[in-house]
Parts: C-alpha cells; structure tokens; sequence
C-alpha cells in the first residue's frame, strides 16, 4: 500500500533562518575538495560516483590519481578496462568503475565527447541514478535540481523532523526544494552537505530516523572485501587458477569457486582453461 504523505513545507520565515544557518557554517567550515574547484563535467561525473559508496577522505587521493591517469572521457574510453581498474583497487564496488568507463565510451560515442546537460540524459547513463544525475546537474551546471544523499537526509531530519520516526524521503524533498538557493545551487549543495557531515560528528545518527535508514554491513570479513581480493590476486598474477586463489587469501575452495563464478557472471573475469583473468 503507498502511503498518502502531507507535503508540509516551512514558513518564509524558517526558510531564511534555515538558509543562513547553512550559509553561515559554509562560510566558516566549509570544506575543500579538488572537485569542488572545477565545474568539468568529466570531472564532476568521475567523483559523483566515486562519493555514491566512498567517503570523502578516501575518495580525495584516489580522484586525483584518476584525473592525472584518465584525464577526460576520450583517455578513459580509450583505456582497456583491466587498467581501470587497477587504478580503482581500494575504492571497493569495481562495477561502478565499468560503469564510468562504459559512460566514457557513451558519451564519446553519442555526445561527442562532451557530457549531456540534462538530468534526463544523464540518467540514462550507465551507473547514473536520479539522485546521481541530479548531483552532477547542480555541481557542473548549477542547475536548480532537488535530491537528497545521506548527508543532506540528515540535515533535514535533524531541523525539520526532530520529534518524529520513520520519515519517508518523500516528506523531505519538497522542504528541500522549498529551501533550495536557486541563484547558487552549486554552492548551497556544498554547503548541506558539509553541514551534514558535520552533525554526524555532533548528534548521535539522525538518519535512524528515516525509513531509508540501512545501516551498511561490516566491510571486514564480507563478501564484498573477499571479492575485492579475489580481483586483486587475478589481475596481479597472470596465472591465477582456483587452487592458487584460494591458497593465496586463505579462503575455503567452495567459496572462492562461488566468488569466482559470481565474478565471472558478471562480467568482472575471464576464463580460459584453468586460469582467470580480468576482462
Ligand atoms: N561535494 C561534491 N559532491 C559531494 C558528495 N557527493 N559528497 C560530499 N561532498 C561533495
């Protein structure tokens, strides 16, 4: 059953002290990140969907390496794939490095080497969701778009849903856009997410509040770290059979067997005789 949520948005009033809230702690700890500093949408693209799973400060170097690599979108289409993602070891969920480069050959192919200037288009590009399209319409083209990501989630829960649980995200996108500096998207954007960031540091969790709440699983021990070394061990060794794999990182038989196919289904590996590859 979808349930009928009030569509309740503050008072002009609210809305200027909320904004000066924001502008003033941007101003003060506002943060700087080297993708902040270019409206490049090659750029823009590149660390939006490293930010989706990784945080900031992990993400910092890892771009900088990637930009100095992969410059713009005709370099990392031009790219085999096993480079790519040998630059990406560390950041974890190597599908989203397919994704960029595939968006890469996309937007060679199709767009002539320059990025769409629309969150419609943008969303039809591979890895690209709503909230992702939206964040790189308001970072390289300081379009007026309304999404919400985990740091923005928090800020509107903490000022406008102290009292209340289970918040749908649909209850805070119209207060988003009803707040929404749209004579500087870009920037009020920087700004709720720095803000954000730093009430995680200063309230215990107030996205427990929200219905989207999904407390990320331990990385160590996961299935996801596993595969991340699985890849890792085949693409540093050139002769990597199941037997060696698993003797390698410790791992039972049956489970780097299962690791593997499920690499292989999806397109992350190679099989030729006995031995693996990357793609
Ligand atoms: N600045 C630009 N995009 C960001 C993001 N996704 N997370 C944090 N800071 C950012």
């Amino acid at each position: 059953m979808r349930r009928q949520h009030s569509s309740w948005v503050p008072d002009a009033r609210t809305i200027r002290a909320f904004r000066r809230t924001i502008g003033d702690f941007y101003r003060t700890h506002g943060r700087a990140m080297p993708w902040r500093e270019t409206a490049d949408p090659y750029c823009i693209i590149v660390s939006e969907i490293m930010l989706q799973q990784t945080q900031v400060e992990r993400v910092r170097d890892k771009y900088l390496a990637f930009m100095k690599a992969f410059p713009d979108f005709r370099t990392l289409a031009a790219t085999p794939l096993q480079e790519v993602l040998s630059l990406w070891q560390g950041l974890g969920y190597n599908r989203r490095a397919i994704a960029l480069k595939h968006i890469a050959e996309t937007v060679v192919e199709s767009y002539d080497g320059k990025a769409p200037a629309s969150v419609e288009r943008l969303r039809m590009l591979p890895g690209i969701g709503h909230a992702t399209a939206s964040s790189i319409a308001a970072f390289a083209f300081n379009m007026p778009t309304v999404f919400i990501e985990t740091n923005i989630r928090r800020v509107f829960l903490h000022r406008f849903f102290e009292d209340r649980e289970g918040v749908h995200d649909d209850e805070l996108l119209p207060i988003i856009a009803a707040t929404l500096d749209r004579k500087n998207p870009r920037r009020w954007y920087y700004a709720l997410m720095d803000y954000g960031a730093d009430l995680k540091r200063r309230v215990p969790n107030p996205n427990r509040k929200s219905r989207h709440y999904a407390r990320q699983s331990r990385f160590e021990g996961s299935t996801r770290q596993k595969r991340g070394q699985v890849l890792k061990f085949i693409l540093a060794h050139t002769n990597a059979t199941p037997g060696t794999i698993a003797k390698a990182l410790n791992l039972p038989g049956q489970e780097t067997m299962q690791i593997l196919h499920q690499l292989l289904a999806e397109g992350f590996l190679i099989k030729s005789g006995r031995y693996f590859g990357v793609v």
